[in-house]
């Protein structure tokens, strides 16, 4: 199996309070994760998994900081405490997934990643690299260069439909602090296909909670693009990423568009 799984900022941090870590939901991913491990072990079977966190409550306020009217600004500074605040996440991610003998290696944009052209320019032979070798790279939100000398947040919505585009994954998730996605009596849409987009566009409005990038518009739109599987569930729910790992998709949304 390979997964593609990007944890939103608001799972892992109160988006409230700056440098907030929810330290219990850390531990459960991780142990969600080591358990989806030993699920395929058992089978002789191996979990290829390349992981993605957002920014939460540690990249956006110090973005925020430098953002003047769309466009950042002083970034001589901002650039690199932008880095730093998103090094600070991902180091404590990665420790976690340590403590439950998960081999994650971090993967950090903000070095090697650019928009050129308005077009992401991220070179994944390495992370290629390591999955072949049993590694889980562990890709975050980022602040990267674009053109014109300016800069850009690189979001965990850029890079999973990035990375499921380029590697084909068997299935692409996004663990959001939502069910998924919802009618207008609240209720999840347990599928999204050519039969009923149209009239789900219509229910979706873009994150009421502020945020430098995008909200379930989105991702729902790019998610139709891949020609891959994905799931929307909602990641703050106990035992959610080790099923949506070992295939279960009855917990969420799935999207499947082919190509
Ligand atoms: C944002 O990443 C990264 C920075 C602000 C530096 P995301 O956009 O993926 O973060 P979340 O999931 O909304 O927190």
């Amino acid at each position: 199996m390979f997964a593609i799984l990007k944890i939103g900022g608001s799972i892992l941090c109160n988006k409230d309070i700056p440098y907030s870590v929810k330290w219990d939901n850390l531990e459960r991913v991780a142990m969600e994760i080591r358990k989806a491990m030993d699920h395929y072990l058992d089978r002789g079977e191996e979990l290829k998994l390349i992981l993605i966190h957002g920014g939460g409550s540690f990249g956006h306020p110090v973005a925020k900081r430098y953002m003047r009217g769309g466009k950042f600004k002083n970034m001589e500074r901002g650039f690199w405490e932008i880095q730093k605040a998103m090094r600070r996440l991902n180091t404590l991610v990665i420790d976690a997934l340590h403590e439950y003998s998960i081999p994650g290696v971090s993967i950090q944009p903000s070095s090697f990643v650019a928009f050129r052209d308005n077009k992401i320019h991220f070179d994944t032979y390495v992370i290629e690299g390591m999955l072949k070798r049993g590694l889980i790279p562990v890709v975050h939100g980022d602040v990267v260069i674009a053109d014109r000398e300016n800069y850009r947040i690189f979001s965990g919505d850029h890079a999973l439909p990035y990375l499921t585009k380029k590697l084909k994954p068997d299935i692409s998730l996004h663990a959001s602090d939502v069910d998924g996605v919802l009618d207008p009596e609240g209720r999840v849409i347990k599928s999204i296909n050519l039969g009923n987009i149209g009239e789900v566009v219509k229910y979706i409005r873009s994150s009421e909670k502020e945020d430098v990038t995008g909200g379930m518009y989105l991702k729902v739109m790019e998610a139709c693009r891949l020609g891959v599987k994905v799931l929307i569930f909602n990641g703050n729910r106990r035992d959610n990423i080790y099923r949506s790992l070992i295939g279960d998709y009855s917990i969420g949304t799935r999207i499947n568009f082919p190509l």
